[in-house]
């Protein structure tokens, strides 16, 4: 059998593409045949088109731990397709085992994904991620190369439990937390929470990045459609894989890369399915980095429109209550889009080969006997979840999640409270010396992109001495990034970011801040003078001097597009 018969399609494939360059092609073919022959590959092997597996186990990422049997029921699925299944190790991003956050890698594990695809022979590839940045990285790595991709997911992790309460990763890692600063919860007990919080391999179970990010990228027709929510570990998920193996080689015949999938209605699609999960704020930046390596036109407003239009339909935390597994036990995303089907375009095309609207006539409403998934006239929560904010504070934009923030702080006026860094709030954000109050802004900045890779820091601790005293939320504005988990009034991704001479690098203790969430503003109630004033003496923080960090902050692009590299 040669390699074209199960491809269809002319050209080199299987093992023969992406030939090494010796300057002689039969002996690259030869020399490659001799190395996987000391690997148990013969020619029967060789002669069959090849599928890679992009595989991100990793020690360090134990949302990944469950990933060994998912790469093998993609190579079993591969296998009785006919084809060759290879599996190559790619860099695995985890959320928490990263400094000083794993966002400063998306673009390197993205150039690194699309380079492995590029380089080593393949004719289609399926890649296997879930924590946060690890499936938007496979994803931009995947449309850039070209080459026909399905995503698989680990799923998210089963809910654990402390004295009976239920809880999960991550936002009742952060309640429990901000009960400890308030003395609510002793040492002891923060110890046993601990140990009760990830209490099985997979990702965060609430509605944070990685759960955000599957439903999107099976609304985006990049994986099947029932491969968003079922759990890690479980044998949905491992049917999952299987399924995937074998609808990969069919994508390969066709030569069908993620381009046929991805245009202006896809993303549109996701950017509503992102607004009824009450999705993560996350994934706006992710999204749009996708959008701009796909060729399209995705902006803040898209965003903030279909927000707008769109009410929370899934009752998850952080905005709601309940869990991942709720979700999947409730029909899961294939349900979501039945909800919404009138406001999703029939028209996006599945990995499965199928249209949405195809796909949806034989998919039931959600249920009357769970209260997990509602409806367009029985929502979980109201339209305007995501809320794009401008104003001179954020001239290029900036985001609030007012779905998991308190209402009475939507409409604010106070002042600020200035730190220099993630490392500043640290060190002082309990000094009471500083005599903050509930009403106090407190402002964080040179945690956007270019400063540090944008890390998960903008849910500013509430300090201490306001938590005793049952505070539980306040006012706050970064141009960092918060954790899909983390809930408060929490004003993100301000743009341009101070690294860049945005106008958060301005403000200084006790000016006015006004937040105005309803009329989308957000104003440093300084004159323009003064702020024009203080420009002049604004001096950025030092680039990196070397490395990866360097070419980094030297072509990242800002929030608001996407902070992919300038250059990708
Ligand atoms: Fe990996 Fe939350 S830390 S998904």
């Amino acid at each position: 059998m040669e390699p074209t018969e199960l491809i269809g399609r002319s050209g080199p494939h299987g093992i023969d593409k992406n030939l090494t360059r010796y300057g002689d092609t039969e002996f690259s073919r030869y020399l490659r045949r001799a190395f996987l022959a000391s690997a148990g590959y013969d020619g029967e092997d060789l002669n069959r088109p090849v599928i890679g597996i992009a595989d991100t186990s990793s020690d360090y990422n134990t949302c990944h731990r469950d990933m060994p049997p998912l790469v093998e029921g993609v190579r079993r699925g591969v296998d009785q397709a006919g084809v060759l299944a290879l599996v190559f190790p790619t860099i695995s991003l985890a959320e928490t085992l990263l400094s000083p956050t794993s966002m400063l890698f998306r673009n390197l594990m993205a150039m690194g994904t699309e380079e492995m695809i590029r380089s080593q022979p393949m004719d289609g590839v399926v890649l296997l991620g879930g924590c946060d940045k690890t499936v938007p990285a496979q994803l931009m790595a995947a449309v850039s190369a070209g080459v026909p991709a399905i995503s698989v997911v680990t799923g998210a992790m089963r809910t654990g439990s402390w004295r009976g309460e239920r809880l999960g990763a991550c936002t009742d890692c952060r309640r429990y937390w901000l009960r400890h600063r308030a003395g609510e919860i002793d040492r002891e007990e923060i110890g046993e929470i601990e140990q009760a919080l990830c209490s099985t391999g997979g990702t965060c179970m609430v509605m944070g990045t990685a759960s955000t990010m599957a439903c999107l990228t099976a609304t985006l027709g990049l994986m099947l459609p029932g491969g968003a929510t079922p759990l890690s570990g479980s044998g949905d998920r491992l049917r999952q894989a299987v399924m995937t193996g074998r609808r990969i080689v069919e994508l390969a015949k066709g030569g069908e890369d993620p381009l046929k999938f991805l245009n202006k209605a896809s993303f549109d699609n996701a950017a509503t399915v992102l607004a009824a999960l009450g999705g993560s704020t996350n994934a706006v930046i992710h999204l749009i980095a996708i959008a701009r390596r796909a060729g399209v036109a995705l902006t803040l407003e898209d965003i903030h429109e279909a927000a707008r239009e769109t009410p929370v339909l899934v009752n998850c935390k952080p905005v709601g209550t309940g869990y991942m597994e709720d979700f999947h036990k409730a029909g899961g995303l294939p349900v979501l889009w039945k909800a919404l089907e009138s406001r999703l375009d029939p028209g996006a095309v599945n990995v499965n080969g199928v249209t949405l609207g195809e796909f949806l006539a034989d998919t039931p409403q959600p249920a009357d006997w769970q209260n997990t998934i509602g409806t367009l006239e029985n929502p979980i929560g109201p339209p305007g979840g995501l809320v794009v904010l401008r104003g001179s504070l954020a001239p290029d934009g900036a985001l609030i999640k007012r779905a998991a923030a308190a209402m009475d702080r939507q409409r604010h006026r106070g002042p600020a409270a200035v730190f220099e860094s993630p490392d500043d709030v640290a060190a002082r954000i309990d000094d009471p010396k500083l005599g903050l109050t509930p009403d106090h802004v407190l402002v964080m900045r040179n945690a956007g992109p270019v400063a540090m890779g944008m890390p998960e820091a903008g849910s500013l601790p509430i300090p201490a001495y306001l938590a005793r005293k049952g505070v539980v939320d306040m006012v706050r504005v970064s141009d960092a990034r918060m954790s899909g988990t983390a809930y408060g009034t929490v004003v993100l991704h301000c743009c341009p970011e101070a690294a860049a001479g945005g106008p958060l690098a301005l403000v200084r203790d006790g000016d006015e801040i006004e937040l105005d969430v309803e009329n989308r503003r957000l104003d440093l109630c300084v004159p323009a003078e003064e702020q024009a004033r203080r420009k002049v003496e604004y001096a950025p923080p030092p680039t990196p001097e070397r490395g990866w960090r360097r070419l980094y902050a030297e072509h990242v692009l800002p929030a608001h597009l996407g902070a992919d590299l300038d250059f990708l």
